[in-house]
């Protein structure tokens, strides 16, 4: 079974117009046509339609870093799954760690974003990771199931086959301490089997499962190397073309 790889830069909350327009081009013309590897950028909602614009036609493709999950109507400051697909996403990235840990997220909430993610079909990234706390208490199973069970609550086989996980150790965000590759692909092994425990094993080889905290261009080729390794969600190394470019290049050709 071979799972694309994906590689998605999360700006979060970086950029203006002009240098987003710049990034998404370069990254453009750095991924060229017929890559081998798939390639998401998550810019700010306020330069969606500018990277949207920037990527039009090519084979870069784009998602929001977050939705709400209603309808239209008065949710003042939030912006919809069909806005996303709207103004050109396909991707959106659920359950990132900052808003678990900023905007007080719970696995709940990311649930319903699942849904109104799936309903409006765009592909979730749906983010679970344990913090250093956690880990060093041995707990990092026991946070990670709670984690995707209570995000993925209600979710169907069929569907199921269709999202994207990111595991991400909140102590690997932004600190420049990556997990080594033997830790990431523990975690990954065990994230892709309790999937074949919530919905079967031929689902569970289906679902892609990032990678991110700290990836760079000298670290990625190792990680994208492991077996349960499926791409990469990077935050800081996203918003330079060079290393992105550096990122994409390191993935193994399928
Ligand atoms: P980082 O962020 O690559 O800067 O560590 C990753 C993320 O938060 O998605």
């Amino acid at each position: 079974m071979s799972r694309r790889i994906l590689i998605a830069g999360n700006w979060k909350m970086n950029m203006r117009a002009a240098s987003a327009a710049s990034l998404a081009k370069g990254i453009v013309d750095a991924v060229g046509k017929n890559s081998p590897v798939e390639v998401v950028l998550c810019p700010p909602a306020a330069y969606l339609h500018t990277v949207s614009e920037a990527t039009a036609g090519t084979s870069v493709e784009v998602g929001g870093q977050n939705l709400y999950p209603a309808d239209d109507g008065a949710f003042t400051g939030e912006l919809n799954a069909a806005m996303l697909t709207d103004v050109g996403c396909r991707y959106v990235i659920l359950g990132h760690s900052e808003r678990r840990q900023l905007m007080g997220e719970t696995d709940a909430c990311v649930s319903k974003k699942l849904h109104a993610a799936m309903a409006g079909n765009l592909v979730p990234i749906v983010c679970v990771g344990e913090t250093l706390e956690q880990r060093e208490a041995e707990e990092t199973e026991a946070v990670i199931e709670k984690q995707i069970r209570g995000s993925l609550e209600g979710l169907d086989e069929v569907r199921a086959a269709g999202i994207v996980i990111a595991y991400e150790p909140v102590w690997a965000i932004g600190t420049g301490k990556t997990a080594s590759k033997e830790q990431a692909e523990a975690v990954h092994a065990f994230i892709r089997g309790l999937l074949a425990d919530m919905f079967s094993p031929g689902v569970a080889e289906q679902i892609r499962i990032q990678y991110g905290g700290s990836v760079k261009p000298g670290n990625a080729a190792e990680l994208l190397a492991e077996p349960n390794i499926d791409g990469a969600l990077v935050g800081g190394a996203s918003l330079k073309v060079e290393d992105f470019a550096g990122i994409i290049a390191a993935a193994p050709s399928a």
